[in-house]
C-alpha cells in the first residue's frame, strides 16, 4: 500500500503555504532576517506543536509566519513545498495563502504574491507540478479588512484563481463575509471556504447558501445534518478532508473514528489533504497512509480519492482530463 500511495498520481486541494513551513527552513529564514524565534531545538518545537484546538495551533502558526519578510522568503517557502509535491507524485496543487498575516506586519501584498507565484511558475517547468493560488481571508478579522485585501489583490488578479476563508471558525460565521465574497466573485474569483471544522452544520449551510462556495474545506460537521449532506451531494460540492489535521486539532479523537469512509459511503465527494503539513505530522502521502491503515481502505478507495482530487480541482478541463487519464493508466497497471 505504501508504494501504491507513493506512486498514485494525485492533487492536493487543501494546503496553507504558511503551514508548510518546516522548522529547518524557519530557522534559516529567521536567522537571515535577524528575527528571534522562541525555539532553539527540535524538542522545543515538538513541545510547542501539541495542540488542544484550532486556536492553539493558529497562535503558533501566525508566530512562525512572522519570520517571512522578503520575496525570496516566500519563494523559498513555496518552492520547498512544491519539491515535496514532486517527491510524492502530487501532480497538481491548489495553494492557500493568507495575505493579511503578512500585510498586517508591513509586508507588501506584492512581495507575498510575487514570491509565491514565481516559485509556482518555476515548479511548473522544473518539477512538472502544476499549481494555482487561493487567496484566503482571515475570518477573525473584519469584513472591511477583507475588502481591503480584495482591493490590494486586483493588480495581481491573473495570478489568483480563488478566494478562501480560514482562521478561527467559532464565532466568525460565513455570513460575516457575505458582501466581500459577492464582490470577489464579481472580480472573477471562485469562492471556497473552511466550514464545519469546529463550527457546526449551520456554518456549512451559510457557506453554501450565502457565500455560494464551490468546495468545502474540512466539512466534517456537515454529517450532523442529513438534509445538508443531501444538499452537498446534489450540488456536487466536494469536501477537502485533512485526516492528520483533524487528530492534531482534536476535531476527531482517533483516526479509527474518522468519518472519511462514512462520507464516501454516503456519496460525498471527498479528497485527502495535508492542511498544514509542517505542524500536523505529515505531508499528503502520510495522510493517505494513515487513513488507509486506520480505516482499512482498499486500493479502489484510494483511487476514488485521487480521482476526486483531480475531478474537483479548479484546473482547466483539458488539464484535468490529462491527469485523470494518467491516474487511470496507473490504476489499471497497479490494482
Ligand atoms: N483551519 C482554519 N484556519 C487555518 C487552518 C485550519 O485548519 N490552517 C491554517 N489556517
Ligand atoms: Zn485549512
Amino acid at each position: 500500500m505504501k508504494t501504491f500511495i507513493a506512486n498514485l498520481p494525485k492533487a492536493e486541494l487543501h494546503l496553507h503555504i504558511e503551514g508548510s513551513f518546516e522548522p529547518e527552513l524557519m530557522f534559516k529564514i529567521a536567522q537571515r532576517n535577524h528575527i528571534k524565534i522562541p525555539y532553539n531545538s527540535v524538542s522545543a518545537i515538538e513541545e510547542a506543536y501539541k495542540f488542544n484546538c484550532l486556536q492553539d495551533f493558529l497562535n503558533i502558526y501566525y508566530q512562525g509566519a512572522g519570520v517571512l519578510v522578503t520575496e525570496q522568503d516566500f519563494y523559498d517557502l513555496t518552492y520547498s513545498y512544491l519539491q515535496k509535491c514532486a517527491d510524492q507524485n502530487v501532480r497538481h496543487t491548489e495553494i492557500m495563502f493568507d495575505p493579511q498575516t503578512h500585510t498586517d506586519r508591513g509586508v507588501a501584498f506584492e512581495t507575498v504574491i510575487n514570491g509565491i507565484s514565481n516559485a509556482c511558475e518555476d515548479a511548473k517547468t522544473k518539477l512538472n507540478v502544476s499549481s494555482l493560488l487561493i487567496m484566503s481571508y482571515l475570518r477573525h478579522l473584519s469584513e472591511d479588512a477583507a475588502f481591503k485585501t480584495l482591493k490590494q489583490s486586483l493588480p495581481f488578479k491573473d495570478k489568483i484563481k480563488a478566494i478562501g476563508l480560514d482562521s478561527s471558525e467559532k464565532g466568525n460565521p460565513p455570513s460575516k463575509f457575505k458582501n466581500v465574497f459577492e464582490a470577489s466573485v464579481k472580480e472573477g474569483y471562485i469562492p471556497l471556504a473552511h466550514a464545519g471544522e469546529e463550527g457546526a452544520a449551520d456554518y456549512v449551510w451559510e457557506a453554501i447558501d450565502l457565500l455560494g462556495i464551490k468546495r468545502i474545506d474540512h466539512g466534517n460537521n456537515a454529517l450532523q445534518d442529513e438534509k445538508l449532506v443531501q444538499e452537498i451531494i446534489q450540488r456536487d460540492i466536494a469536501l477537502t478532508v485533512c485526516p492528520l489535521s483533524n487528530t492534531a486539532l482534536r476535531v476527531v479523537d482517533d483516526l479509527k473514528n474518522h468519518p472519511l469512509k462514512k462520507m464516501m459511503d454516503l456519496g460525498l465527494k471527498v479528497t485527502v489533504n495535508s492542511d498544514d503539513p509542517a505542524y500536523f505530522g505529515g505531508q499528503v502521502n502520510k495522510n493517505y497512509e494513515a487513513i488507509q491503515e486506520a480505516l482499512n481502505l482498499s486500493k479502489n478507495d484510494l483511487y476514488q480519492l485521487a480521482k476526486n482530487s483531480f475531478q474537483y480541482s479548479l484546473s482547466e478541463e483539458n488539464k484535468k482530463q490529462e491527469y485523470l487519464n494518467e491516474l487511470d493508466i496507473f490504476y489499471n497497471n497497479n490494482k
